[in-house]
C-alpha cells in the first residue's frame, strides 16, 4: 500500500506530540574554560558570534535559586533526567556541586558532557557522594601534542581530562567518552578506543565535527541533505532549558535561537510550565509555522538521526555499531570477552547480552 508523504507528516505529527521526553537539559551556565576550535560557542575561530548574535545567551551563571526553581518544573513535567549545561562547562558553575544535590534530592537522575579538566580524585569522590548517575567525557585525543591542538594546551587540563574517564568509571559512575573527529585528530579514533579498552568506560562514540553558522537559516554539516519529511525529525523533542529561561524543543532551535527566539519568547518558561511550553512548540511545528519550516527545511540536523543502516561488528574489546558517520563502542563484559567473535556477534543480535544482563548472569 501506498502512503502520500502528505499522510506521513500527518501521522508524524500527531505522534510527535504526544511523545513525552524523559531527559531535559538544563543549561545553567553558558561559560566554559576551555576554547575548542571547533566549538561554535566558544572556539577561537568564531570569535564568540553566536553569543553577539544571542546576547540573552552570553557567558554567564545561571542564579542558583533559578536553577532550582527550573528544576521543580521539571519534576512537574514529569521527566527523570537531567542533562546538565550544553553549550558551556558544567563544571564552572560556581554552584555546580549545590544544584546537583538538589537535583538528586528531588529523585531525579542527573548527567552532565564535561571537558573533564576539574574532574580530579577529590572532585569525582564529591560526584560520587551526590550518586551522580552519568558523565560523558569529551576526549578527541588521548595524545598531549593533538590534545592541545583540539582542546587544551595546557599540560595539567590534558592529564586530568584523559584520566577522568577512568577514574570516574572505577568510582562506579557510568561513563561514557565521546569522540568527535576534525581535522587534527584524523586517525586517532583507534587510540582513544585503545586507550580506555581495560578501563570500566561502558561506552566511547565517535562522531565528526559540525559546522554551524549564524549567518545562514541552516546549518552546514558535511553529509548529504536527503529529502525532508515534516514530523519525523530524531532530533525534535531534545528539550533544553536556555540560560535565559525560554525552553527550546531541539538543538536546530537552539543554534539558530535568533531567527525563532521572537516566537518563542511569547511562551516562556519564565511564566509557564514545562508542559504549555512544549505544547505551544508543538503547535508551531504541527501548523508548520513559517519561521519552523525555515529552520527545519534547511537543517541537516534532521538527517543525523534518520536513514540509519545499522552494521553490527566486534573490533577487539568492542561491540561496534555503525551508523553513517557515526559510530559507538560498546565494552564487550569482561565475562565475554574470550567467546569467538561470531558468536559474540549472534548474541548480540539476537539480544541475547541484554537478556544476561537483566537476569544478572553478566
Ligand atoms: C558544546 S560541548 C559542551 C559540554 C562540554 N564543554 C564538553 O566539551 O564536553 C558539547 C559537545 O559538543 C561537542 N562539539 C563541540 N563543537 C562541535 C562541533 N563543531 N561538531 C561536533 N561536535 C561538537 C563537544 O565535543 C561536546 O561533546
Ligand atoms: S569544552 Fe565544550 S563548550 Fe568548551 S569550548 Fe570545548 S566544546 Fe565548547
Ligand atoms: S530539522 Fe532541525 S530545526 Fe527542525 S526539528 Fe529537526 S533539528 Fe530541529
Amino acid at each position: 500500500m501506498f502512503i502520500s508523504k502528505e499522510l506521513v507528516e500527518k501521522i508524524a505529527s500527531c505522534l510527535l506530540c504526544n511523545a513525552k521526553p524523559k531527559t531535559i537539559y538544563l543549561q545553567v551556565t553558558t561559560k566554559c574554560n576551555y576554547v575548542c576550535p571547533m566549538c561554535p560557542f566558544h572556539g577561537e575561530g568564531y570569535e564568540g558570534k553566536y553569543f553577539k548574535d544571542n546576547p540573552s545567551l552570553k557567558p554567564q551563571n545561571m542564579p542558583l535559586e533559578e536553577a532550582k526553581g527550573y528544576v521543580d518544573k521539571i519534576v512537574d513535567y514529569g521527566a527523570n533526567m537531567v542533562a546538565m549545561s550544553p553549550s558551556g562547562e558544567f563544571f564552572v558553575y560556581p554552584y555546580w556541586e549545590e544544584i546537583s544535590r538538589y537535583i538528586k534530592s528531588k529523585g531525579l537522575k542527573i548527567s552532565a558532557t564535561t571537558n573533564g579538566s576539574f574532574l580530579t580524585k577529590e572532585v569525582i569522590a564529591k560526584l560520587k557522594d551526590i550518586r551522580f548517575d552519568e558523565l560523558i567525557f569529551s576526549i578527541d585525543s588521548v595524545k598531549q601534542e593533538t590534545y592541545a591542538k583540539v582542546r587544551s594546551p595546557k599540560e595539567k587540563d590534558y592529564q586530568t581530562a584523559i584520566n577522568a574517564p577512568i577514574l570516574a568509571a572505577e568510582s562506579g559512575i557510568y561513563t561514557h567518552v565521546h569522540f568527535v573527529q576534525q581535522q587534527p585528530n584524523i586517525g586517532e579514533k583507534e587510540e582513544v578506543l585503545k586507550f580506555y579498552e581495560n578501563s570500566n568506560v561502558k561506552f566511547i562514540s565517535c562522531g565528526i565535527e559540525l559546522h554551524t553558522s549564524c549567518d545562514k537559516e541552516m546549518t552546514i554539516l558535511p553529509i548529504n541533505r536527503q529529502q525532508y519529511i515534516h514530523g519525523l525529525c530524531g532530533a525534535y523533542n531534545n528539550i533544553v532549558i536556555l540560560i535565559d529561561g525560554n525552553l527550546v524543543t531541539c538543538c536546530g532551535f537552539a543554534n539558530r535561537y535568533k531567527y525563532i527566539k521572537h516566537k518563542l519568547g511569547v511562551c516562556s518558561l519564565k511564566e509557564h510550565s514545562i508542559e504549555e511550553v512544549i505544547s505551544y512548540q508543538h503547535s508551531l511545528m504541527v501548523n508548520k509555522d513559517e519561521d519552523v519550516m525555515k529552520l527545519c527545511c534547511n537543517c541537516d540536523l534532521y538527517q543525523m538521526t534518520f536513514k540509519r543502516q545499522k552494521e553490527m561488528s566486534i573490533e577487539g574489546k568492542y561491540l561496534a555499531i555503525n551508523e553513517q558517520e557515526f559510530k559507538q563502542y560498546f565494552k564487550v563484559p569482561k565475562d565475554l570477552q574470550s567467546t569467538p567473535n561470531h558468536i559474540l556477534l549472534w548474541l548480540y543480535q539476537n539480544n541475547l547480552v541484554t537478556k544476561m544482563k537483566q537476569d544478572g548472569i553478566l
